[in-house]
């Protein structure tokens, strides 16, 4: 039996498999553990699974000298300092493939929600605001024949592709995989998606330059991390009609601070890290992410481990 910690009660059975086999604490409280908390309750674990709210430090990573497996639940890995865990000969596992259409589903719901100014219509309703058809109110942008620009062209930005293709957009993609320059991609698009992983090379890689290539008439979707766009320069951007508007799944920092400008935005759509929030998806994670934690426990290759970015493709989300 080996001991585990696991930093939130995650959907479905797999826990139960887990809690079977080993021995499982499990954090219970709504809020993840500070860092001090998380240091503390991995002191003496085997095994680890981490949320993407769990900053998998080197500073963790010393003060849990038996770790023998990590496991995120979650496709991205961007809380775990992979350099230091691979140093130490810690296998890190993570949860592809199970959220690519769920995630790609929210990518079209919000850039839909944006397109016909869904959320700010709705709220017309409930306050009383909406008195009769009129021809010329919440008029919104046509999605069949706009052109869509998908960056990041791994799993989920290529399912959104074949969403869109439904749609009758046109594709454009930039990323690690090819496709056209990201600067292209900004000036022709009507909708800009995001499917980056975080890494040193994407974080922040939509500023004020990049937003100035967009055309005023394009929006925004995030759905991959808050912090590849620059939360200052998008409110800038949306605030002087740099770009139309924008939908986030995923914020930086995240959650906002309740004060925060941009949720204040009639333009802007905010959903609380929604992608992979599909019952089936979230209990798919589960068992993914105990079965590599079981794998590692065992000293056997994990389901899914992930590799450093220099062994890997990075836009393979
Ligand atoms: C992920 O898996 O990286 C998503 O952001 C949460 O499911």
């Amino acid at each position: 039996m080996a001991r585990c910690f696991v930093t939130r009660r995650i959907p479905g059975p797999a826990l139960d498999r887990l809690e079977q086999a080993h021995d499982v604490e499990v954090w219970p409280h709504r809020l993840p553990p500070t860092p001090e908390e998380l240091r503390a309750h991995a002191a003496d674990a085997e095994g680890l699974l981490t949320l993407l709210t769990d900053a998998v430090d080197e500073e963790l990573l010393a003060a849990a000298p038996e770790l023998r497996a990590i496991s995120n639940y979650a496709v991205g890995t961007d809380n775990v300092d992979l350099d230091a865990a691979t140093r130490r000969g810690i296998p890190v596992g993570n949860t592809p493939d199970v959220l690519t259409d769920a995630t790609a589903d929210l990518a079209f719901a919000l850039l839909l929600a944006l397109a016909r100014r869904l959320a700010e219509s709705e709220r017309d309703v409930r306050e009383g605001q909406w008195i009769t058809f009129e021809p010329d109110r919440a008029l919104g942008a046509e999605v069949t024949g706009a052109t869509l620009g998908i960056i990041g062209f791994g799993r989920i930005g290529q399912a959104v592709a074949r969403r869109a293709e439904g749609f009758g957009m046109e594709v454009l993609h930039s990323g690690r995989s090819g496709g056209v320059s990201l600067d292209e991609l900004l000036e022709r698009s009507d909708f800009v998606t995001l499917h980056a992983p975080l890494t040193d090379d994407t974080r922040g890689m939509i500023a004020v330059r990049e937003l100035g290539l967009m055309k005023p008439t394009a929006v925004l979707v995030n759905t991959a991390r808050g912090e590849l766009v620059d939360t200052g320069a998008l409110e800038r951007a949306l605030r002087e009609g740099g770009i139309a508007a924008a939908a986030l799944d995923v914020t930086d920092p995240e959650p906002l601070p309740r004060d925060h400008p941009l949720l204040g935005m009639s333009n802007v759509v905010i959903t609380p890290h929604l992608g992979s929030a599909t019952e089936q998806t979230r209990r798919k994670m589960a068992e993914a992410s105990v079965a590599n934690l079981l794998a590692g426990i065992r000293g056997e290759s994990l389901v899914h481990r992930v590799t450093l970015p220099t062994e890997r493709e990075l836009s393979t989300r």
